[in-house]
């Protein structure tokens, strides 16, 4: 059975009762799918105890952003939590999250939090790192999980971890895709059935650069840019960008790189707003 608790001193005979064993924690803001389903399977699979955080976090939304439309479905969340064994859901509050009030003192990722996603959504990046950091400090893990397909987001928390010696292993889980190749993902479902085909244009265009991982840099560039540019030329999907990137720094990969790379993408589909991204080992020197 899955304990759902609101505060820190509900939390905390659970974080006592496995003092001295593996703790994970999955942070999430709800809306969960598949995606979710399989962080919380590998967190059951290497922890003792599991706890799901479910927060819609003010701080990481834009004014024009989709805050007050985010999905909250609270019910359905817990029934997931529940068929993958999840110990305790921690749904807090904003004002437990926020005892001051907006935050003074927040964690600002520097200059790898302010490209791509960063560049789109300002202030994004500072507002999840001062999230991921206090969630960290009421949930006390020996690991937390996060999935590849925020994987800006996943290289800011395992720098964060890293640059402000925080100890606790942070372990990536793969994107989960629908059949058609889709990943999923909690603003899916704003998607209308004829936006969700447009949709599969950031899918197939980090698929097409797949095939050109042998052949470096430029031609992996190429070959999703001209699925992207195919799904803009019919007015129903805005690119935001498409990046081939070291995923150490996010820095753009340059024409001669070999080794792990990430091709992120971001586009917006009618109102929504969407990304993607595969890494890639590139074992060319990529020479045209
Ligand atoms: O990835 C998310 O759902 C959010 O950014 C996170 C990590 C739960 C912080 O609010």
């Amino acid at each position: 059975m899955t304990a759902l608790v609101h505060t820190r001193a509900e939390l905390q005979p659970f974080l006592e009762g496995f003092a001295n064993r593996k703790r994970g924690v999955v942070m999430t803001m709800g809306a969960l799918h598949e995606g979710h389903l399989e962080l919380f399977k590998r967190a059951r699979h290497d922890c003792d105890l599991v706890v799901v955080t479910i927060f819609v976090n003010p701080l990481q939304f834009g004014p024009n952003e989709d805050f007050d439309r985010y999905p909250r479905t609270l019910d359905d969340d817990l029934k997931l939590c529940a068929e993958a064994g999840v110990d305790v859901v921690y749904a807090p509050a904003v004002e437990e999250v926020y005892p001051g009030g907006q935050p003074i003192v927040r964690v600002t990722p520097g200059a790898m939090g302010e490209v791509l996603e960063g560049e789109f959504r300002p202030g994004f990046f500072t507002g999840v790192l001062t999230i991921v950091n206090k969630l960290l400090n009421l949930t006390d893990p020996d690991v937390a999980f996060f999935g590849q397909k925020d994987a800006q987001q996943l290289a800011l928390v395992r720098r964060m971890v890293l640059d402000l010696n925080m100890p606790i292993e942070i372990v990536s889980v793969p994107t989960v895709r629908d059949e058609d190749g889709l990943a999923k993902s909690s603003r899916n479902r704003y998607l209308s059935p004829e936006e969700r085909t447009t949709a599969l244009a950031l899918s197939r265009a980090l698929f097409a650069g797949q095939e050109k991982a042998t052949e470096g840099a430029d031609a992996v560039r190429d070959a999703a840019t001209a699925v992207l540019k195919a799904a803009v030329a019919t007015g129903r999907l805005d690119l935001d960008y498409l990046a081939l990137v070291d995923p150490r720094d996010f820095s753009e990969a340059p024409p001669t790189f070999s080794g792990e790379t990430v091709l992120a993408v971001a586009a917006r589909v009618g109102t929504t707003r969407l990304i993607d991204n595969l890494p890639l080992t590139l074992t060319t020197h990529g020479a045209r």
